[in-house]
């Protein structure tokens, strides 16, 4: 079965980097692996389990800093059900619903309560 590697990053604590099978989703992976993700509606709904998408690393080339470079969702995932909470500027800008997420590459991706507070509530919550 194939896997990905895929980086937690903190602002305020250690990365952490997870292997994460294809048929998994980040969130699963997390808490298989004994790491504390914040979740609620595990549907795409409510947008408390949000990350961004900071970076592929497939192969060695690894994605720009550049914001105009940024990585969106699609680039990275295939997603188990349609993330309603996101709209499709969020997408673009790189946010991702890890309770549905499936990585399709390995990448990194910024949690914890920057990334919550820089998306709005979700209309569907
Ligand atoms: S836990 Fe609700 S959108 Fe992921």
């Amino acid at each position: 079965m194939t896997s990905y590697d895929v980086t937690l990053e903190r602002t305020d604590g250690p990365n952490r980097t997870l292997e994460v099978a294809d048929d998994e989703t980040v969130l699963d992976a997390a808490q298989r692996a004994g790491i504390r993700l914040p979740y609620d509606c595990r549907k795409g709904t409510c947008i408390t389990c949000v990350g961004r998408l900071v970076g592929l690393e497939d192969g060695g080339s690894e994605s720009e800093t550049d914001e105009t470079a940024r990585p969106r969702d699609a680039d990275a995932f295939t997603y188990r059900r349609t993330p309603r909470a996101l709209t499709d500027g969020e997408r673009a800008d790189g946010y991702v619903l890890l309770c549905i997420a499936q990585p399709r590459t390995d990448c990194r991706i910024e949690v914890g309560p920057r990334v919550r507070a820089e998306v709005g509530d979700s209309p569907w919550s």
